[in-house]
Parts: C-alpha cells; structure tokens; sequence
C-alpha cells in the first residue's frame, strides 16, 4: 500500500468533532432524567455454548407515550446481552426476519474470519424465499436464512458488542436498533474485587432523532437521489439514549460503581464527565479500554469516547449526600444533548469493592522495533463514482481488492491520519497507540484498544500483532455514515 501525503490534512486546522447537522425531533421529548435506566436483558444459551438470536422488526415505547418501530435482535433495544466466559466458545445463530438481508459483527472479538460478519456475507431475509432472487436450489435458500457465528472468545475479558454490518448499509441498520452487548469475564478480573453484581452497569450511549409518531427519522440513503447535508458528515439525532432510554435515571447507593460504557451512536463524539447537583466534578477513574483491563487505573476528570469505543470507568458516589443527584453530561453537546443520564443517591451503603492499583500484566508490550513494517493510511473525504465518499489512501471499498496483505504473527505500525474526526476501527486485532499527533498517547489511549479516534488534521501512530487466524479481515471508520460512503479496506492474514 502506497502511502500518501499529509500536507493536506497536517494544514486543517482543528475543528470541533460534531461537524454534520443535527437532525430535529418532531416527538415530544420527556424532560431529562425521568425515564428510568433499562438494563438489557441477559440472553439465556439454548444449550451449552449456544445462543439463538431473531433478527425481527418490533416497537418500543422509548418516549414516553409514543411506538417506535424498530429492527431488534430478539425485540429489543439495545439487543440482549450476551455474558461470555474467556475461552469458552460460544455459537450464536441469527436467524433473519427483517426486510433485509444482514450481516453480524462481534465488535472486539477476536473471531475466525467466516464468523467476523465480511458485509458481504449475508443472512438472508424470509422475503428472499418468494423474490427467488437466483435461488434455484431451495437448500442454499434455507441455510441461508440463518448463520452460525462461533466466537471461540480466547481473548482478554471485555466489553464487546455486536452489531449489523452490512455492506453500504450498516449506519442506517445500527440506527433502527440492530445493537447489543456482549460481556467476556476470566476469574482473575472478578478476584480484583471491582464493584460488581448491581454495581457494574452496562451503559449503551447513542444518539437518535425522533418523528412526531415516535418513528425513527433518517436521512436520505446515499443510492437515492437529494442525498442530505445531516448524511454526508455522519448522521446526529438530537436525543440522547442510554440502553435505549431517553436521558434516563438510575437510583444508585452511595458506593463505587463500575460503568461500562459503549459509545453505539452512528457519528456523535462525547466527552463525558460526572457531576453533582453542587457542580462538584467527580473522577472517572478508567480500569479498562476496548479490550479489556489497563496495566493501572487512569484517572480522568472527562473522558473524551469516539462512536464504538468502550470505557471502563469507576464512579464513587460515596460523597454525594443521600438525595442528591450526580449527572453524566457531554461536554461536548449543545442545549439538550449536553445531558446524557443521572444518577440519583438513594441510600448509604457499604461498599468492600476496591480499585487496586494493578489490575492486569498481561497486556502486550511490543516495542516500534518489533515492527516487521510500517504502513500508512490517510482518511479522508473524496469523490468516488462522481459522488461523495470517505476513502482510506484515496479508495472508497472494494470488497474484491486486497489492501493490507500481512503475515500471520507479524507486528505492524500503522500510522493514521485524518482530516476530520474519524474513530477508526481495526478487527479481530488489539493495538495499542504509539503515538498522537506526534506526541506520547493521551490519557485516555491507555490499554489494548481496538478502535482509535483520530482528531482532525491528526496523525496516529498505533501498534499491533496480526495473529489468532487468518483471512479476510477489515478495518474501517466507524462514524458509520462514513463506513457506508467507502471509509473501509480489506485486511488480509495468510
Ligand atoms: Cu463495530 Cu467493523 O465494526
Ligand atoms: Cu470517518
């Protein structure tokens, strides 16, 4: 792969992440932290290691009052969560009954290429069996109406999540609700003594906008014609949803809690604090990244998360009085997305959780000079087809091209640069970041991640070792508007 120049980039100055316009609600939106915080429900195996999953359109009542259809995994928004252990396998099988053909992607897993869900591998839609769209052999028609995806989950506990990623319509796919967690633990992560049980919220953060009948509004697809403003930056709703909850409210006791968040929004970028009714600033003191446990807590007083990035934060309520509220906001929103959800102090407790100050030894240490090479890769906006797109080193997707061929075992730099904010995502590999506009890492690029978010004009230096399995991987912008308009290549392991 060729590299190419960054003078463009490198001149852009920097720009406030939230670029594209944000969509405006019609729905009448309840007042913030009313609704109270839903906990996804836990899905129950089928039989040891097994799981089944139907994809299938559904309706919600998230505002208060009003359906929203949906398309869920298993009728719900976010889908139901999966709770692994460390290197025990699990199959999940999709079974498809939306409108649509899909695809299944274990973010942050570390997955066999067939199971990783290439957009082009399909789990056809019931519909396909009337269409008869080339299927002559009713027996291709019917396997393909369900998948097995088997996740051999021999990888570092963490917060993982699956979600659509169909080719050229993943973004508007995860919009309509295709989104859930999936939860990896190892006894040596639940022997730290971190807060647990009703202590360890699972937090799903993602934006959406809302038509006066409570449907979902989208704007216009890239193939049809008055492709919008609102799309070509990456799709911003105006309504704030936590576990699929609007602002919502949590009762808490005057203990640490552990959060564990996922940034599931399309295109928008937080930068989340906690603060009390009094204005005090509590400290996010961050235990885990994408992949799982850092070397050492990291405290911060905000926490800047990219769309797919997850955080594993520790909050300590112990100090607000009984009564009193703590409310998570973003600092980087505007009037009503400033908010993000609250908690309230409802009683004193005890709390014989701890932070200790080691929580892990086995991340990876790779070195720059373990490197076997060094590869470069520009995100950018581009014109593609005489359309706009988001490309990676000037070329918008191609599933028939190869664009990264590695070895397996090998270590590789990567250095990345944009010129807006792009979160860009690598699969099946863990990496650490190397480097940030030059300088050390951030606080907050701490640990074994799986996605990075380079800032505008800003070059990243991450390292990582290809190694588990081969095949046909990829890597990708996961602004999911930008996946869509190209921003993705293939990443090849033989
Ligand atoms: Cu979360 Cu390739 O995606
Ligand atoms: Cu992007």
């Amino acid at each position: 792969v060729a590299a190419t120049g960054l003078s463009t980039a490198a001149a852009l100055a920097r720009r406030p992440p939230v670029t594209g316009a944000e969509l405006r609600s019609a729905a009448p939106l309840p007042p913030p932290f009313q609704v109270p915080l839903p906990i996804p429900p836990v899905l129950r195996p089928a039989g040891p290691g097994r799981y089944e999953i139907t994809q299938r359109e559904a309706s919600a009542e998230i505002l208060p009052g009003l359906r929203t259809p949906l398309w869920t995994y298993e009728g719900t928004f976010p889908g139901p969560t999966i709770e692994s252990r460390r290197g025990h396998p699990v199959t999940v099988t999709h079974r498809n009954e939306l409108p649509v053909p899909t695809v299944v992607h274990l973010h942050g897993g570390r997955t066999p290429a067939d199971s990783d869900g290439y957009p082009t591998d399909l789990v056809l839609p019931r519909s396909t069996m009337h269409t008869g769209h080339a299927m002559h052999d009713p027996r291709a028609v019917v396997t393909e109406l369900t998948r097995d995806y088997t996740f051999p989950l021999d990888q570092r506990p963490a917060l993982l999540w699956y979600h659509d990623h169909r080719m050229d319509y993943t973004a508007p796919a995860i919009w309509r609700g295709l989104a859930g967690l999936h939860i990896v633990r190892d006894d040596a992560e639940e022997s730290l003594g971190l807060p647990a049980g009703s202590r360890e919220l699972p937090l799903m953060i993602a934006d959406r906008a809302f038509a006066a009948d409570g449907s979902l509004i989208y704007p216009a697809l890239p193939d049809r014609p008055g492709v919008t403003e609102e799309y070509l930056a990456g799709v911003l709703g105006d309504v704030i949803l936590v576990n699929g909850a609007p602002w919502p409210v949590h009762e808490v006791d005057a203990a640490r809690y552990r959060l564990r968040v996922l940034n599931a929004s399309n295109a928008r970028h937080y930068e989340l604090e906690a603060v009390t009714d009094n204005g005090r600033r509590l400290d996010l003191v961050q235990v885990g990244a994408d992949q799982g446990l850092l070397a050492a807590p990291v405290t911060h007083s905000a926490l800047p998360v990219a769309p797919a990035e997850r955080y594993d934060v520790i909050v300590d309520f112990a100090g607000v009085p009984v009564g009193g509220r703590v409310l998570i906001r973003n600092r980087l929103g505007v009037g009503r997305t400033r908010d993000v959800m609250a908690f309230r102090v409802v009683r004193r407790a005890t709390d014989d959780s701890r932070i200790p100050g080691v929580l892990s030894a086995d991340l990876p240490a790779w070195q720059r000079s373990d490197a076997a090479r060094v590869r470069e890769f520009a995100f950018r906006a581009g014109r593609t087809h005489g359309r706009h797109g988001w490309l990676i080193g000037g070329l918008p997707f191609d599933p028939a091209r190869s664009d990264v061929v590695t070895e397996l075992g090998d270590v590789e730099v990567w250095r990345l640069v944009a010129d807006v904010h792009h979160p860009v995502h690598l699969h099946l590999a863990g990496f650490r970041v190397l480097s940030r506009g030059g300088r050390p890492p951030l606080p907050h690029d701490a640990g074994l991640k799986d996605t990075v978010s380079l800032r505008p004009g800003e070059s990243v230096e991450i390292i990582t070792r290809f190694d588990g399995y081969r095949g046909r991987y990829l890597f990708h912008c996961h602004n999911a508007e930008h996946e869509d308009m190209g921003m993705m290549a293939n990443l090849e392991i033989i």
